[in-house]
């Protein structure tokens, strides 16, 4: 078992590195089955999901060779089964999305219902309706999934919820489909738009997506032959601004795109905290003490739920109270009671939460319950007086490429320690 072990209080200073988006690409992965040859992939980010996730696709039939930790090519000419190994499908969320690149491909999959972060109930209802609107048989039983289809058909498709999982996977099903899918209700988050682009470049016809309205005109066949490279992760651009205004430090992020942090941004300078955007690189820095504000967390463009445990930690610290309602999960404020170990003042009731600011935290044994839970008491554990044991890291290698050599380069006292 690993442990991080955080001294502080230290102000983060310098320059940082954003990787690939996890949540991008754990998907464009995945999408790789629907091509009938190869494509090669940049800009990964090294982390465990995305270990994981190639190593699914090898168990389907897939080559897939390493040119170094952050590019892979893959050849996906091959499939050898249409039974996804449970062991590994049960590891993470994004497992989900081989049921539609399979359906797509095979016409037929079979694979085990998704782990995760348990963030409360996560139904995957609306993939399900996407599927069988486009003419696939689903079942679920004993923990499985199974979908059958001869031939998928286009169709208009009305997603009840904004959901980034069901708009991707509808999204993967429909590219091979025969005529023209709509999915209306769409999610938005830039990582819906890397995968379409990652699509469109291997010869798919995706048009709207960042829109509300998807719409997909069934193709032959993708035959890919060409090289994508992952979008920036916001989540991991966002936690490194917060980290700045958190720890009353200056940082320069880099290889991020902006336009995707307005909301970030927005916040920040609403509780005080300074900003200077430079397109592909954002400086954030904050010399005072934080000003209260509320949040309520949305779908994109809005507040992003993945950012809201970290932007905890800076209303933790801040002159007043504040408070953050969570609109997407039911089970996000677990990371409260380990704030509260050390020094904060939370309290919370279902999906709203009260931040009555501390002027200190203090280091303690903390436990990260989920990836973005841990990145925040990496960010409170840098804020606080003395030595935090952060327990359950493995949540935080499934989506930070090197966490503690990224927060040691701007200054942290961080050291991963093995038990
Ligand atoms: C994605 O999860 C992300 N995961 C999550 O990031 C992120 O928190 C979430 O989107 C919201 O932005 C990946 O991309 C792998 P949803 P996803 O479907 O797709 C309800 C992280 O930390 N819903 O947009 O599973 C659902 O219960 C992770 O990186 C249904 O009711 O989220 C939730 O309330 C955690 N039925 C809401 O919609 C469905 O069929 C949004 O979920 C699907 C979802």
């Amino acid at each position: 078992m690993e442990k991080l072990v955080v001294t502080g209080p230290t102000r983060l200073k310098g320059e940082v590195e954003i990787s690939g988006a996890k949540n991008a690409a754990v998907a464009i992965l995945p999408a790789t089955l629907l091509i009938n040859g190869t494509c090669t992939i940049e800009n990964l980010p090294n982390i465990s999901d995305i270990k994981i996730s190639c190593e699914i696709l090898e168990k389907l039939g897939a080559k897939i060779t390493w040119h170094n930790k952050n590019c892979i090519t893959i050849d996906t000419s091959h499939l050898t089964t249409t039974k996804a190994p449970m062991d590994l499908t049960s590891k993470f969320r994004a497992s989900y999305y081989i049921i539609g690149a399979m359906l797509g491909r095979m016409g037929e999959i079979e694979v085990g219902m998704p782990g995760g972060c348990k963030l409360g109930a996560r139904p995957i209802d609306q993939h399900i309706k996407g599927f069988e609107l486009l003419g696939a048989n689903v079942s679920v039983e004993k923990g499985k999934i199974y979908a059958k289809a001869n031939k998928l058909q286009g169709t208009s498709i009305y997603m009840d919820i904004v959901s980034v999982g069901a708009t991707i996977n509808v999204m993967l099903s429909a590219v091979l489909a025969k005529g023209t899918t709509v999915i209306d209700n769409a999610a938005k988050e830039p990582h819906i738009v890397d995968v379409a682009n990652f699509l469109n470049t291997m010869g798919a016809d995706i048009r709207g997506a960042g829109t509300d309205v998807i719409k997909i005109n069934g193709v032959e066949k993708l035959c890919g032959n060409a090289t994508y490279s992952v979008v920036p992760d916001q989540i991991e651009a966002g936690t490194f601004m917060l980290a700045a205004v958190a720890t009353k430090g200056d940082l320069l992020i880099k290889n991020c795109i902006t336009k995707h942090l307005e909301s970030t941004t927005a916040k920040i300078l609403e509780v005080g905290g300074n900003v200077e955007d430079f397109g592909d690189a954002i400086r954030v820095w904050c010399d005072k003490k934080p000003c209260k504000a509320n949040i309520k967390t949305l779908p994109y463009p809005g507040f992003p739920t993945d950012l809201q445990p970290q932007i905890g930690v800076v209303l933790s610290l801040a002159n007043g109270t504040s408070i953050i309602n969570e609109s997407i999960w039911d089970s996000r404020f677990q990371y409260t009671e380990e704030l509260n170990k050390m020094g904060a003042k939370i309290t919370s009731h279902g999906k709203t939460a009260f931040f009555e600011g501390v002027d200190k935290l203090y280091g303690a044994p903390v436990c990260s319950s989920d990836l973005r839970a841990g990145a925040a008491l990496v960010i409170a554990g840098t804020v606080a007086e003395g030595m935090t044991e952060i327990y359950n890291i493995e949540h935080i290698d499934r989506g930070y490429e090197n966490i503690e050599e990224k927060f040691r380069n701007i200054g942290a006292n961080i050291k991963r320690i093995s038990e």
